[in-house]
Parts: structure tokens; C-alpha cells; sequence
């Protein structure tokens, strides 16, 4: 499929991709930073640790390519708090289940992937459930605009107002990460609650203490403090 391009505002516009983060590096290289592909579904949608990632017509599947000179798994928050704004300017108060999700009523409506090639590339990628319709198999976990707002959002406003946030994360992130970690801390909804910490084989109970300013979480364990590391882990609110 030919894609449509935007010289402009560099948007790539693909009628199906097998996942927008796929796509996008393919194309990183040969790109200049902040280029965004979008897609009206993906067929081979995912999320971390290669978890598939339902993404039928209606939802707001995109990337973006980034070019910061290093991989920080920092950046991750940069979509996470695009999310979170977005949502609000729809009514939606969301907040962020670290480190990659966003959810809304106490479900998740959103998720963030960043994969790169160490100092070349960041592609992040935002996955949003907007008008889409959820798997059966979601409905107890996941949410979307549509169903939290009771009316049909229009895709292409949500994917601007996207695009907005995202530069103007991205500019803090550059300028001063510690204001992007202030706001992250903020709208970190897990903060002072249980969690269930999911590790390669095992598992562990703790309470949410706070998000450090390199992104990882600390917790407490039984009274003593652990410091855990995004790419490592899953949560489990208790
Ligand atoms: P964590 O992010 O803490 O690792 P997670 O269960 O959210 O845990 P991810 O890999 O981040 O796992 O996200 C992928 C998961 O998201 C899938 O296993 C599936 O349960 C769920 N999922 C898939 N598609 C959607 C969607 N469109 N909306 C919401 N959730 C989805
Ligand atoms: C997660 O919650 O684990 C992250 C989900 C990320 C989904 C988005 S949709 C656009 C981009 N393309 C993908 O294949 N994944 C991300």
C-alpha cells in the first residue's frame, strides 16, 4: 500500500500497517525526527514484551520517530503524559499506570511502546482506544474514549491535539526531564497503593512509593525500599 504523505507536517497516513512501530523503523533512518505514521488498523498491533495489541478501525494506532541521541526510558512518559492531556481536553481524567499505561475509569485506555536503535532512534508509539470497538476478552480491563464519553470522538482532531502534546512533552523532556518526572509523579495513579510487581518467573507484593527522577519505581517491600526498572517488569494494581 502506497502510503499518503504530508509534506508539511510529515504524517504518514496508512490504510492498514502490520504495527506502526514496525513501519516506522523501517523508515527511521531516512526521516528527519518527529515524522508520525498513523494507521487506520495494524494486524500485528503490540505491546511490550510482544503482547498483541487489538487495534480494529476507530482507534488512534500512530508513531513517532524520535531522534534524542540515546535511548532513556524516559521517554515512554513523554506519550504517557500526551495521553493523559489529550484525555483531559475530551473530559477524560486519566492518569498513568507506570510505566506504559494510561487508563481512565479505572481501566486502561491507552498504552505507550518506545523501541529504538541506541543512538540513532526512538519510535514511540501511542495506541488509544478511541471509537474502536474492545475484544470480549477486554472488557473487563479495557476502556475507550467513546465508551467513557457516550458519543462518537473525531479521530482526526484526537490525533492533532496527539501531535500537539507530544511536541510540547518532548520539548520538556529536552529542556528540563525533572519538570516531565514533577508531572509524571502527579498523574502516577498507583502512587501509595499495593501493587502486584510481575518479574521474569516470579512475582512480589509492594506499595507504590514514588517515580524517580531516571524513571524507574521505588517501592516498599515488607518495609525495606526496592527500586524496580521499566523494561523489567509488569504491574498488577491490588
Ligand atoms: P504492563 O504494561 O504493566 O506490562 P499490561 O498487561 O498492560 O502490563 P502490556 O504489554 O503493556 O501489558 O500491554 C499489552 C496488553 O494490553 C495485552 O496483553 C492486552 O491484555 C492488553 N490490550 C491489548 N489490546 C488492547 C487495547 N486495544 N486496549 C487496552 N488493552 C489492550
Ligand atoms: C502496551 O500497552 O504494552 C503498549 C501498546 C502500544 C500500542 C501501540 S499502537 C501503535 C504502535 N504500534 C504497535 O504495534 N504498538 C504501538
Amino acid at each position: 500500500m502506497s502510503p499518503v504523505e504530508d509534506p508539511e507536517v510529515r504524517i504518514i497516513r496508512l490504510e492498514e500497517a502490520d504495527s506502526t512501530n514496525e513501519y516506522a523503523k523501517r523508515i527511521a533512518q531516512e526521516v528527519p525526527e518527529g515524522t508520525v505514521v498513523v494507521a487506520s488498523k495494524q494486524t500485528a498491533g503490540r505491546g511490550r514484551r510482544g503482547r498483541s495489541w487489538a487495534s480494529p478501525e476507530g482507534g488512534l494506532w500512530m508513531s513517532v520517530i524520535l531522534k534524542p541521541g540515546k535511548t532513556d526510558p524516559r521517554l515512554v512518559f513523554v506519550g504517557a503524559m500526551a495521553v493523559v492531556d489529550v484525555l483531559d481536553e475530551f473530559g477524560i481524567r486519566a492518569g498513568i499506570k507506570w510505566p506504559n499505561d494510561v487508563w481512565a475509569g479505572g481501566k486502561k485506555i491507552a498504552g505507550i511502546l518506545t523501541e529504538g536503535r541506541a543512538g540513532e532512534y526512538v519510535v514511540l508509539g501511542v495506541g488509544l482506544n478511541v471509537n474502536n470497538p474492545l475484544p470480549e476478552g477486554l472488557w473487563g480491563s479495557a476502556t475507550s474514549m467513546l465508551y467513557l464519553v457516550g458519543r462518537k470522538i473525531p479521530l482526526e482532531k484526537v490525533l492533532g491535539r496527539l501531535i500537539f502534546h507530544l511536541n510540547a512533552w518532548y520539548r520538556v523532556y529536552r529542556l528540563r526531564p525533572d519538570l516531565l518526572m514533577v508531572k509524571v509523579r502527579e498523574r502516577t495513579f498507583i502512587l501509595g497503593k499495593s501493587v502486584e510487581v510481575f518479574e521474569d518467573d516470579s512475582s512480589f507484593v509492594g506499595r507504590a512509593v514514588d517515580v524517580l527522577d531516571d524513571g524507574s519505581l521505588l517501592l516498599d517491600v515488607g518495609g525495606e525500599l526496592r527500586r524496580v526498572v521499566s523494561g523489567e517488569v509488569s504491574l498488577r494494581p491490588l
